[in-house]
This record gives structure tokens, sequence and C-alpha cells, in this order.
């Protein structure tokens, strides 16, 4: 084999006569009146092959015959191209290679679809042969990126004194929230390992065994409904630190981005995030993953609308339910075909409507205009509003009008391209609530984790009032993405035990699922606390992509497989014996 003597991404006029050798992939081929150009590829980059018929060689017969995505090798002298030829699209473009010798290393079958245009395949193909997909420019930067990304992390860690410790994959289920993925044993008949949602027992094991500093990028399996930025298996940034508070772990997590962004991507993050509590971004942005790269907040009305005459608000205010309403400069774009369409958009989020009014220089127009015109002025005081503006509103409980204008507000931000791609905003949500209600289950669940803890002056609620007491837990949201959680923990056994028993996990359940955790808690635990971060998440933001498989070599599909390999499958028989596991038809 011809062995390379460069990459496909090195040459610049400097090697100018200078005879080479190049490897790689026919990336692209053209027949130009007798004229061979080759596009040859490779993970650095593409040069010029140029082959001349002239020489009625084997080497044009082979040159002839190339395909794309054919594998070769070639010999050839770098040559200048004169001035009018130059391809400044091309880092190689003041160069081309005249071949003087060529070896076909490996015919390629016909393709599926062109590597060079990844957009002509459906998302289908292009997993069912993701090798293929791998080789486009997308995803060769995608994971170029992931991989700097990753090195940047362990730097800071270790630069901060943090040990990387591995834990278990197969390990004794542990509670975040998702169902868990199970694998069966083998030795010991009708028992299962669980995959670990988290490491997050491990990582306070950790800090109980005096580690001090921990972290790991590490895999974490959750069996829960997927979206957009969820896969089944994800990766970690997983942090753990004794003897620290809130202000720590934000410090270290706040640097770390930096780091990251900086060396990434050049781009220069605040160097302290902006802080917001869970309350407030919840009544001005209806989610607690705010995209403050958008402006638009909610303004709850209440006060201005509680006497006026459109019966809905007056009358949700008596309720004691929520007015609110959001400003954007759309007035023009908001057609009644428009409007339509976007009441059924929040009509899904539970809203009952979505009245709107807009803004001319005379004043309020359309709508519910003939309404609220008595309140006209206050209004546009309140929404800061302009001529070309359009205001909606949704009245309801609190729950549906704040959700239902945080999907709006986000919605018409897109519509109408009011957010700048190339900006990047985070922030810090602090002050969620300890639990969450279910209405289904009829009971408390924790809003981050059960091992969380209360805010000190709350310790009385966790018996007395369990919806008023507050956690030591935040989120880090970049760009609308909560990109990491994490909490200070529970240090003493006897406050984790009151815990589980808000949870409704009497103390027999608790002994059973986490005796050996609660046990550790007892020989000497140090106050700890710590984060997570989406590390697939974290790449989406630096790559500049909405779609998680974009940053994952080998992703699973929405619904959970590997369309490549066909995962999951069948095993066969003689595997389930082994495993004492009989399948069985459940008529649903
Ligand atoms: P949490 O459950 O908030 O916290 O997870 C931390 C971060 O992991 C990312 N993430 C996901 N990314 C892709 N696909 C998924 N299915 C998925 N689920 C979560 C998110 C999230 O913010 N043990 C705690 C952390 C702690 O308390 O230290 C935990 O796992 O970006
Ligand atoms: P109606 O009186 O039902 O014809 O509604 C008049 C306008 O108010 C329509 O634009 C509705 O979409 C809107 N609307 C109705 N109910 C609500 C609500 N609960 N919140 C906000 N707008 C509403």
């Amino acid at each position: 084999m011809l062995k390379r003597t460069l990459t496909c991404g090195e040459l610049r006029t400097a090697h100018d006569k200078q005879e080479i050798i190049l490897n790689g992939w026919v990336n692209r081929r053209r027949n130009l009146g007798g004229l061979i150009f080759i596009d040859l590829r490779d993970r650095y980059g593409i040069t010029q092959i140029f082959f001349d018929p002239g020489q009625k060689s084997e080497m044009i017969e082979i040159a002839k015959k190339l395909s794309y995505e054919d594998v070769i090798a070639v010999r050839g002298i770098v040559q200048k191209r004169p001035n009018d030829m130059i391809n400044k699209e091309m880092a190689t473009g003041e160069i081309e290679v005249i071949a003087t010798q060529l070896e076909l290393l490996s015919k390629a079958a016909p393709l599926p679809f062109m590597v060079a245009d990844r957009e002509s395949a459906s998302e289908e193909t292009r997993l069912k042969y993701r090798y293929l997909e791998l080789r486009t420019t997308e995803l060769q930067r995608t994971l170029a990126i992931r991989h700097k990304a990753a090195r940047e992390i362990r730097e800071y860690y270790t630069e901060n004194n943090f040990f990387e410790i591995e834990t278990p994959v197969l390990m004794k289920s542990t509670p975040e929230g998702a169902r868990d993925f199970v694998v069966p044993s083998r030795i010991h008949e009708g028992k299962f390992y669980a995959l670990p949602q988290s490491p997050q027992t491990y990582k306070q094991l950790l800090m109980i065994s005096g580690f001090d500093r921990y972290f790991q990028i590490v895999k974490c399996f959750r069996d829960e409904d997927l979206r957009a930025d969820r896969q089944p298996e994800f990766t970690q940034i997983d942090v753990e630190m004794s003897f620290v508070d809130e202000e720590d772990i934000f410090r270290h997590t706040e640097n770390m981005l930096r780091k990251v962004f900086k060396n990434v991507i050049n781009v220069e993050l605040p160097e302290k995030f902006p802080r917001m509590t869970y309350a407030e971004a919840m009544t001005r942005y209806g989610s607690d993953k705010p995209d403050l790269r958008l402006g638009c907040e909610i303004h709850t009305i209440n006060d201005l609308v509680s006497q006026c005459d459109f019966q809905v608000f007056s009358a949700t205010v008596q309720k004691g339910g929520i007015v609110a309403g959001i400003c954007v400069p759309g007035g023009e774009y908001y057609s009644r075909k428009q409007i339509d369409l976007l009441t059924d958009f929040a009509k899904k989020y539970g809203a009952q409507g979505l009245a709107y009014v807009k803004v001319e220089e005379t004043g309020f127009d359309k709508g519910i205009a003939k309404f609220i015109e008595p309140i006209q002025d206050q209004i546009l005081a309140e929404f800061d509003a302009k001529p070309g503006d359009i205001l909606f509103f949704v009245a309801d409980d609190e729950k549906v009008t704040y959700k239902t204008l945080g999907a709006v507000r986000l919605h018409i931000g897109k519509v109408l391209n009011l957010i700048d791609e190339s900006s990047y905003k985070t922030t810090w949500i602090t002050d969620f609530p300890l639990f969450e209600w279910d209405e289904e289950e009829q009971r408390y669940f924790a809003t981050h984790h059960p091992f969380t803890s209360v805010r000190p002056e709350h310790k009385d609620f966790l018996e007395a009032a369990p919806e008023k007491a507050m956690a030591r837990a935040y989120d880090v949201v970049i760009n609308g993405y909560e990109v990491g959680g994490g909490s200070i923990r529970i240090h003493d056994d006897d406050m984790q035990r009151k815990m589980f028993k808000a949870l409704n996990i009497d103390d027999q359940t608790a002994r059973e699922k986490f005796g050996y955790f609660l046990n550790a808690l007892t020989f000497g635990t140090p106050p700890h606390g710590g984060i997570a971060l989406g590390f697939d998440r974290l790449t989406m933001l630096l790559a500049g992509t909405d779609n998680i498989r974009d940053v994952i070599a080998f992703p699973k599909t929405t619904s959970a497989s590997s369309l490549m390999e066909e995962a999951p499958n069948f095993i066969s028989e003689k595997q389930l014996e082994e495993l004492h596991i009989q399948v069985v038809k459940v008529n649903k």
C-alpha cells in the first residue's frame, strides 16, 4: 500500500513541486472534457487531484472508473494553481496534486446517500448507515467539538483537585424520577441489576469516603419518553464536593463552562451567571428553563383587569386565577388566520383561548380592543407597547396561564425570528420547591431527588406543610436548555429518613432500598453537594444544533431503538433460559 506522507488538509503553496502521497475517500469526481478531477477527502480536509489523460496509462483507466467513496492512495506532484483557478473556499485551494500513481484500496458499493449532501436522505436512512453519515463534514465537526469539550472539562477539574472516579454500571436502582433499565442476573435467579439513572448515591458515598472532590464523565440510562434533547442513554458531567455551599458549586460550574466555551468555540460567558428564583422564572417566562435570548417577558395584569369589561378577565381574577400577557412586534404578521393557528397552539397547553389586541398609532384595535379601551394607557405602559406590536393574553389558573404564555412566547420568538442565534445567555435557577404534588398518585415527589436538602429555615415544613418547603437545589440554564442540575445534600440519616417519610416511603421500604446508604450516613458524613451537567446538551449548544442525535456518534431514535444494528432485539431461547426468564404475551 502507498502510505500517506501528509493528510488531505495540509497542502499549501509552500509544498509546490514536492512529491507526496495522500490516502482518502473520493468525495467528488469530475470529468471535464476528458480531464479527470478528484476531490480526495479525509478527516483533515479535501485536496484536488488531477489526472492527465495524455498519459494513456493504466492509472488513467482506474481513475476513469473511480466512484464516490472509493478509498484510494495517490502519489503525485504538488502544483500551484494559476491565479484564476484558486479556490478560496478550500483550505488547500491554492494547490492541486498532479497524480503519477494511483492505487485503489477499497471499492465502495453504490451509496444509500451522498456523503457530501447530508440532507439528501431521510434521517432514518442516515441512522441506518450511521457510519456513512459520520463521514459528513457536519458530524465530523460536532464530534470534534465533543472531544475538545471533554478534554477541557477533564483539564478544568483535574487542575482544581478533583479526581475522576468510575462508578458501577450494574447497580441497585436509585430514583431520579424516570424508569430504570434493568439487567437480569444469571447467577441470582429472579434478581435484577438496574443501570444508573445517575451515579447519585455513589458520588455521595465517595464524599463519605473522604475523596472531597469528585467528577466523572459518565453514561446514565433513563427509560423515559424521548424528545429532541433527550436520549435513553446520555452522558453527564457529574460533580460532587465536600464542605461546600451553593456558592462553591456555582463558582466551579461557571468557571468550567467559561473555560469550555472560550477554548472550544471562543465565546466569553459572563464571570458570574445571573440568578433567578424558580418562582420568578415561572411568572416571567412560564418555564423553569427560560430562553433569555428573547425578551417579550410575561406580565401579570390581575390588578389592571380585575374590574374590566372583558368578562373572561374579571371573572378569572375573582376566581383567584391569573391574567397575564406578552407583547411582541408582530402586529403585521398576525393576520386573522395566523392568530387562529396560534390560538390552537395555545389550547394544546390547556388554555381556553388566546385573547389579543393590536397596537395602532390611534390606540388598541381588533380582538378585545373594545373591552379594554378604558385601561388602554395602563396596559400600554405596563408592556411598554408601541404601534406595530400585538398583545396576547391568557386568563386561567396560575399553572395554565404561565405555561401557555411561556410556550406562545417561544413559538412567536421562532416564527418572527426574534432570537439571536449567535448569543449565549446563561442563568441559574434557584429556590426550587422541595416537593411536587402528583395528582395521579396522590403523593409528593421530590422535585430534584430525595437526597436534596431542605432550606434550614424550612425544616419543620417537611412534616407540617411539605408544599411550602424550599430545596437547596439549582439548575443551570443556557439558551432555554436545562444544561445541569444539582443540590446541597442531606448529610444526616435522621433528616434523610424524614425525607423518605415525606415522600411516602415507609421505614421498611427505605431500609430495603437505601439501607446501605442510610447506614453510610451514620459513620461521619461531611456536608456536601454537587451538580450534574448534560454533556450531550452542552455539546449541542457548542455545536449550534437543536438535535441531540447530532452530537452522539451512535444515537437512538425517539422510540429508543438503534436502526443500524437493530437494537433492541430478541435473544435466544438458551439465553433466556440461562437468565431464568420467560417472555409471556400480556393482553392489554
Ligand atoms: P438531573 O436529573 O437534573 O440530575 O440530570 C442532570 C442533567 O442531565 C441532563 N439529562 C439528560 N440529557 C439527555 N437525555 C436525557 N434523557 C437526560 N436526562 C437528564 C440534563 C440535566 O440537567 N444526580 C442528579 C444531579 C445532582 O444532583 O448532582 C441528576 O442526575 O442536562
Ligand atoms: P369568546 O368570548 O369566547 O368569543 O372569546 C373572545 C376572545 O377571548 C377570543 O379571542 C378567545 O380566544 C379569547 N379567550 C377566551 N377565553 C379565554 C381565556 N381564558 N384566556 C384568554 N383568552 C380567552
